[in-house]
């Protein structure tokens, strides 16, 4: 999954709104410390380039990321399709123009179809769920109900080539254009084979003992059906890694009662979506949940959580998951050498629990973590 070490690197730094700026802020003092040999170039992304251009996710960023080794990203605020329209400047509004994620977009666009969330229990973390946890989560990233085929209003023609092939459908048929929503939940024989390979090709290589596949085959027969027949044929290639498979909402519990039962996790984008934030809780919170957006060329790591709108401008969050998050890039860089040394490093201030900020039960503020961990480096 990771690139070849090169003697310099170009990274694309996309900090976008709210504390996403603290929080990368707080990854380049770490990164500056291990001296890795790199241009940070900045790209515009988020709300403010929505309101003032009407796209969050401006071409000469996309014209960026087409040029760098791999990306950090910060958060983005994402507002629903009304309340963005209200906030576009007036000279845009009335044009048409449809706010889209552009996370989602920018995984969609570079084809970075996993989405890599590691959930380990630090020792000394006072929010651990339980000590010793330690499950990678591969999420799909580019379909599912993430494939952005939705219609706020259905059109006739496509209500009524519904009603010829659906026999589900005749109790909706009735219902006015206006009258319900249609989101598709689009699963390809090929996207779901790459993730599941790619849970499985990262458990043989790291030595993990078992891959639970998760869905709700029982019930969205087609979709998650074949997701489950696929993963059942990729696992007979994998005779030395348990196969295991769990339905989304039996998974959610079983997590919390019994998280050692797992080990590597893959699922379909949106189960993937709801697991990966249970999982993070269960280690610590959104202070602690770090991810990667992998593609074959290229790679975008970010914290999971968001904006948080209520804590911007006041360095009050943690920006540990962010700091995790630069290890996983310098893991995918092939600089295995500094991602070790950074996460020891991070480990240790966990542990020694002298500095913390709110979310830990202390008073340090972000940059404070960012600085502690360079020192200990
Ligand atoms: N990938 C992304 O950029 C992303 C992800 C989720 C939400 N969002 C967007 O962010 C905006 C705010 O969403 P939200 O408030 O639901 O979620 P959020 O993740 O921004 O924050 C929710 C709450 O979690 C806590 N929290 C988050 N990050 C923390 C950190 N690093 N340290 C300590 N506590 C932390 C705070 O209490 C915060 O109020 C929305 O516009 C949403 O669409 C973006």
């Amino acid at each position: 999954m990771e690139r070849a070490k090169k003697s310099h690197y170009k990274i694309a730094w996309l900090p976008g709104d709210g504390i996403g700026i603290e929080v990368l802020e707080a990854a380049k003092i770490v990164l500056d410390k291990l001296e890795l040999n790199a241009d940070y170039i900045h790209g515009d992304i988020g709300w403010e380039f929505w309101c003032k251009e009407g796209d969050a996710f401006p071409q000469r960023t996309i014209d960026l990321l087409n040029s760098v080794d791999a990306a950090m990203f910060g958060a983005i605020t994402s507002k629903p399709v009304k309340a963005a329209e209200a906030e576009l400047v007036p000279e845009l509004k009335g044009k048409g123009l449809v706010y889209r994620s552009p996370i989602v977009r920018m995984r969609q666009l570079f084809d970075l179809y996993i989405c890599l969330r590691p959930t380990k229990a630090y020792p000394g973390n006072p929010l651990n769920f339980k000590e010793n946890i330690d499950i990678v989560m591969f999420r799909e990233n580019t379909e599912d109900l993430y494939s952005g085929v939705e219609f706020n209003t259905v059109p006739k023609e496509l209500s009524d080539v519904l009603e010829k092939l659906s026999k589900p459908f005749a109790k909706f048929k009735d219902l006015k254009e206006n009258g319900y929503a249609l989101s598709c939940k689009i699963n390809t024989v090929a996207g779901s084979e790459r993730i599941i390979r790619a849970a499985y090709n990262f458990a043989r290589e790291f030595g993990r003992k078992k891959v639970t596949i998760v869905h709700k085959a029982n019930v969205v027969r087609a979709t998650d059906g074949l997701f489950l027949e696929i993963a059942k044929e990729i696992a007979k290639e994998f005779p030395e890694i348990q196969f295991d498979e769990a339905n989304i909402d039996a998974m959610t519990m079983w997590l919390l009662k019994n998280p050692y039962n797992y080990d590597v996790l893959v699922a379909p984008n949106l189960y993937g979506d709801i697991i990966s934030d249970l999982c993070a809780q269960m280690v610590g919170g959104l202070g602690f949940g770090c991810s990667g957006n992998i593609g074959e060329r290229l790679a975008v790591f970010e914290p999971t959580h968001g904006s948080a709108p209520k804590y911007a401008g006041q360095y009050k969050v943690n920006p540990i998951a962010t700091i995790l998050a630069a290890k996983m890039m310098l893991d995918w860089l092939g600089e295995k050498e500094k991602a070790e040394k950074l996460e020891k490093a991070t480990a240790a201030i966990i542990k020694e629990g002298k500095v913390r900020t709110y979310d830990m039960g202390g008073t340090n503020k972000t940059l404070d973590i960012a600085k502690a961990v360079a020192e200990k480096l």
